[in-house]
């Protein structure tokens, strides 16, 4: 929103409990509110993205994630809105570090993939939809408990913590994601299109990387397996962001420009080491 503005873009926010209140999984209620804005472009970054209770409720992963993405491109259809929707990169897993294009086969292990996954076919209905499938740190995020501010309290309190080896990203921070997303749809795009970090990266790397970033050390930090986490998830999450890059026409941030901006983020004056 913050980077929208910035750009002149005139901009609303809506969900439970944004200034617009809407609940996405009052279908009806959705229609209703979305002719009333009539917004020329629709970004939906809507989720239940706890991996456990998706887990616990399939049929309510469906109602948030999915279902009402059908709704939104139903609407981007009659009127010639845009949708460009925020997927995941929940999608692979068991090949390490390999980094994955747009049209690479998926394997769905839990009911946050499925969900996601149901999602993107409802965006792809829509005329020239855009589907970014992604992974972002950043803060301040609605829960407060991103990895991102995982990692940053982690670092700051020293506390003991398990950091997962074997679990690969392409994070993305959230401030240049943002100007990413709003670049790529200036640029037209339209299609499943991944958008994260150049490199691949464990959960492990990120946070011991921040943390020399920051000039603090992890003494009570262990490095685990992701098989240790309670519901099955993916363990190669790499995006191949070469379409991206192209349409972009610069490369995105390595892991390396990742930590920084958070460190820039975190202390805006620069007094970060
Ligand atoms: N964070 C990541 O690393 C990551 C990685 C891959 C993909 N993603 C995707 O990025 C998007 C944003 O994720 P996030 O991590 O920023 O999650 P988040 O902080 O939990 O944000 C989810 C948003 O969905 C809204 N929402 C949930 N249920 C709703 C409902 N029934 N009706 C209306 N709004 C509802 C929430 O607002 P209210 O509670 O006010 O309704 C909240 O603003 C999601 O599509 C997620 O799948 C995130």
């Amino acid at each position: 929103m913050v980077a929208a503005r910035r750009r002149g873009i005139a901009t609303a926010s809506a969900s439970r409990s944004a200034p617009l209140k809407v609940d996405v999984t009052d279908l009806a209620a959705l229609s209703a509110f979305l002719d009333a804005q009539a917004p020329k472009q629709i970004l939906n970054c809507v989720a239940l993205v706890d991996v456990a209770t998706c887990e616990r409720d399939p049929a309510l992963a469906y109602a948030v994630n999915a279902r009402p993405v059908s709704v939104m491109a139903d609407h981007a259809t009659r009127t010639g809105c845009r949708l460009i929707h925020i997927s995941t990169d929940h999608f692979f897993t068991g090949d390490g570090r390999r980094s994955h294009g747009e049209g690479d086969p998926v394997r769905l292990l839990n009911e946050y993939a499925r969900s996601k996954f149901a999602a993107e076919a409802f965006a792809l209905t829509a005329p020239g939809a855009l589907v970014l499938r992604t992974n972002f740190l950043g803060w301040p995020s609605a829960t407060g408990r991103s990895l991102g501010e995982w990692a940053l309290q982690v670092i700051e309190t020293q506390c003991p913590a398990d950091l997962y080896a074997d679990q690969f990203v392409s994070c993305l921070d959230v401030w240049s994601l943002a100007e990413a997303v709003l670049d790529l749809m200036d640029a037209g795009a339209a299609g499943i299109l991944n958008l994260g970090a150049r490199e691949v990266f464990s959960k492990a790397e990120f946070v011991l990387a921040l943390a020399r970033r920051l000039g603090r050390d992890l003494p009570h930090a262990r490095l685990t397996s992701v098989s240790a986490a309670g519901v099955r998830r993916p363990d190669s999450l790499g995006l191949d962001v070469s379409r991206a890059e192209a349409l972009l026409r610069r490369p995105l941030p390595g892991l390396g420009q990742v930590v920084d901006s958070l460190a820039h983020h975190r202390d805006p004056t620069g007094a970060v080491p």
